[in-house]
């Protein structure tokens, strides 16, 4: 029996929904973290955790009164708390395709797939809705202060219209589109990105609302294309969407390299996705563009190039 959860991308709004403005994810259905429940040999006791590609094994006999400042073991402490029961006599083995540190929800669709798998191995399955409360309290030991984007776009896999605190709002998809996934292969911690917008929101807290503004109304106007259908009016928004970030501070040399030379290979638009500083870059493509963009943002050296289908 197997659990698993996709990666994402943010469109449009990264930091920004930070402070309450809202923001675009899709998932990435073809990237994925899988947890594989096995029943434990009769006479073994406990959950056994093994991520091969990361060379992690963990025993957990009892979830006891600590609270755990590492993902997995808090995931499953969560887990096994909603349920009130005990760790289950199973090994739970992790896998992912999903770059790490770069963006991509890694982190939160391991937590997802192991919590999901936990739910399985009690034969409770476990709603979204509390699923998606339990990533967002993983989430914060690795972001501090997350929005919640990320854990809500992977639990629930799909495209959504988020704004922090929020219920979700679904985002319907008028025409698919295809976006590039360019990684700079620079891993970059999301947290500081985030820390160092809010000292620049504390220094200069009239400049950088305008941009907060400007990102909003940019938010605001891809829903409408995104929801009628003509998605290659994205590109202006996701160029424009770019620069603010650059104004954010939260760009990178390296991004903006991309950014530049997927425009320049003919992408209709492009911007950083994420936390930035480092992390992946998404471009707007057609068929016609698509192979082109892929060989210019490799030559300028990004270290993978995915492409993903938003439907
Ligand atoms: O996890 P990342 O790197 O995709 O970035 C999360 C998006 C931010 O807006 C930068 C932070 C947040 O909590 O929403």
């Amino acid at each position: 029996m197997q659990a698993t959860a996709p990666a994402k991308i943010i469109l449009f709004g990264e930091h920004a929904v930070v402070y309450g403005k809202p923001a675009i994810a899709v998932p990435v259905s073809s990237l994925r973290a899988t947890a594989s429940i096995q029943n434990n040999p009769l006479g073994k006791q406990g959950l056994e955790i093994v991520a091969p590609d990361i060379n992690l094994r963990l025993l957990m006999m009892d979830i006891g009164e600590q609270v755990f400042d590492d993902a997995i073991r808090r995931t499953v402490q969560l887990a096994l708390n909603y349920f009130q029961e005990a760790p289950p006599n199973v090994t739970i083995t992790l896998h992912s395709t999903i770059p790490i540190a770069s963006g991509l929800g890694s982190g939160a669709a391991i937590s997802t797939a192991l919590a999901r798998a936990i739910g399985i191995a009690l034969s409770r399955p476990i709603e979204d809705d509390q699923l998606n409360e339990i990533v967002y309290e993983v989430e914060k030991l690795h972001h501090g202060t997350p929005s919640g984007i990320d854990n809500t776009v992977i639990v629930y896999e799909r495209p959504v219209y988020f704004v922090r605190n929020q219920p979700i709002q679904p985002l319907s998809i008028g025409h698919d589109f295809s976006l590039l996934i360019g990684d700079t292969g620079q891993g970059a911690l999301t947290r500081i990105a985030v820390s160092d917008v809010r000292k620049l929101y504390d220094k200069d807290s009239a400049g950088t609302r305008i941009v907060l503004d400007a990102i909003e109304a940019i938010v605001l106007q891809a829903r409408k294309v995104i929801e009628s259908g003509s998605p290659m009016d994205l590109g202006v928004l996701m160029n424009q969407n770019h620069t603010l970030l650059q104004q954010l501070t939260v760009s990178s040399p390296k991004l903006d390299k991309l950014v530049q030379v997927a425009l320049q290979a003919g992408a209709a638009g492009a911007k950083l996705s994420g936390g930035g500083r480092g992390g992946n870059m998404i471009a707007l493509v057609t068929p016609n563009s698509a192979a082109q963009v892929r060989n210019s943002l490799l030559q300028a050296g990004a270290v993978r190039v995915f492409e993903t289908v938003v439907k």
